[in-house]
């Protein structure tokens, strides 16, 4: 195992104060978010709206890492040049997606296991050999009545483990993405309960499938009251209680966490992330970063609609999103950044 590239690949994900992009969306729920819009569910559809993405003048100013999909890393730009170059002469480091998607899981109903794992190492020699250098796996927790299951939260984490052990090995850094879902009544105390055991069954795992905690990037949800919670929580109540399950579960040696958005508005998700590092950044071991998808993603695809025309425009909305969150990072997000 390569611990001097996995480490410096992990500190440079989270360096400064930068944080990475997700998109590496599925091709069906790029679909649905492109249908939603009217846009052509089509591969190059998909193309040109990842060519805006990339192209986005500054990006790698704000963006540190991008994950992509396996058909994006493939791809090139109308002109010809492909994404990955594209995206490397940005300064950012190119990533991939390698689950390949949550399944159900047999005997607990209402319950995922997301599956990749056969013929992974494979799939993973070939990324790096392409250029990416860390790698995504997301496993889905869903909050409900008796849910979710030790059993289901074990399978999870194992799965996860394994992922992260054949990535280390093939030098890549394993974005590890426990993500404890926001759809449900549960309140805020619920959510952390349920994370802080994600979290723990996934320690337990990788340290079981002896993975250099120095080399992974975590990614889990913020600790929030489920969407159709009665008692929403404020943005101080949301810092607190995310950061101290955090410290109570994820030990010092890891070098970044970086948030998923989960769904939320992407002002909600800055103003959180920035809550986080006004009140925890000196004291916290690990830095608390973001790697959004929706919340980097969606006003640029709202304004985009798949109209050429659009596409300046949506470009600076895109770095608008990116930048907030990097100023989150420091801690020196504010409202007053969304009206200039
Ligand atoms: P969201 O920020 O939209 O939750 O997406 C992050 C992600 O990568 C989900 O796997």
């Amino acid at each position: 195992m390569n611990t001097q590239l996995l480490m410096a690949t992990a500190r440079a994900l989270v360096a400064a104060d930068k944080g990475l992009l997700a998109m590496d969306e599925s091709n069906p729920t790029c679909n649905k978010r492109f249908a939603k819009l009217g846009i052509p569910q089509t591969e190059e559809a998909r193309r040109a709206y990842r060519e805006l993405i990339i192209t986005t003048p500054g990006l790698g100013e704000s963006i540190s890492g991008a994950i992509l999909h396996d058909e994006t890393i493939r791809q090139q730009k109308r002109d010809g040049t492909p994404f990955l170059k594209v995206i490397t002469d940005a300064g950012i480091i190119p990533g991939i997606k390698v689950d390949t998607g949550a399944k159900d899981l047999s005997g607990h109903p209402g319950e995922k296991i997301t599956e990749g794992l056969d013929g992974l190492r494979d799939r993973l020699k070939e990324y790096f050999q392409m250029g990416a250098r860390f790698a995504k796996w997301r496993a889905v927790i869903t909050v409900g009545e008796g849910l979710p299951s030790r059993s289901g939260l074990e399978a999870n984490a194992h799965a996860l483990a394994r992922y992260a052990a054949l990535c280390q090995e093939a030098g890549l850094v394993p974005i590890v993405e426990p993500e404890v879902l926001m759809e449900g009544e549960h309140t805020l105390e619920r959510c952390r309960k349920v994370t802080e055991e994600a979290l723990r069954n996934v320690f337990i795992q990788l340290n079981c499938q002896r993975v250099m905690l120095e080399g992974i990037i975590l990614k889990p949800n913020m600790v929030l009251p489920g969407l159709a919670c009665p008692q929403q929580a404020s943005v101080e109540e949301v810092a607190d209680a995310t950061v101290n399950c955090l410290l109570r579960t994820v030990p010092a040696a890891v070098p970044g966490i970086a948030f998923l958005s989960g769904g939320q508005s992407a002002e909600l998700a800055s103003v959180r992330l920035n809550a986080m590092n006004v009140r925890f950044k000196s004291r916290a071991p690990w830095a608390l970063a973001f790697s959004f998808a929706r919340a980097i993603q969606q006003p640029a695809l709202e304004i985009w609609q798949g109209q050429e025309a659009n596409v300046l425009t949506a470009q600076q909305a895109l770095i608008h999103r990116a930048r907030c969150n990097q100023a989150a990072r420091r801690g020196e997000y504010t409202a007053a950044m969304e009206k200039s």
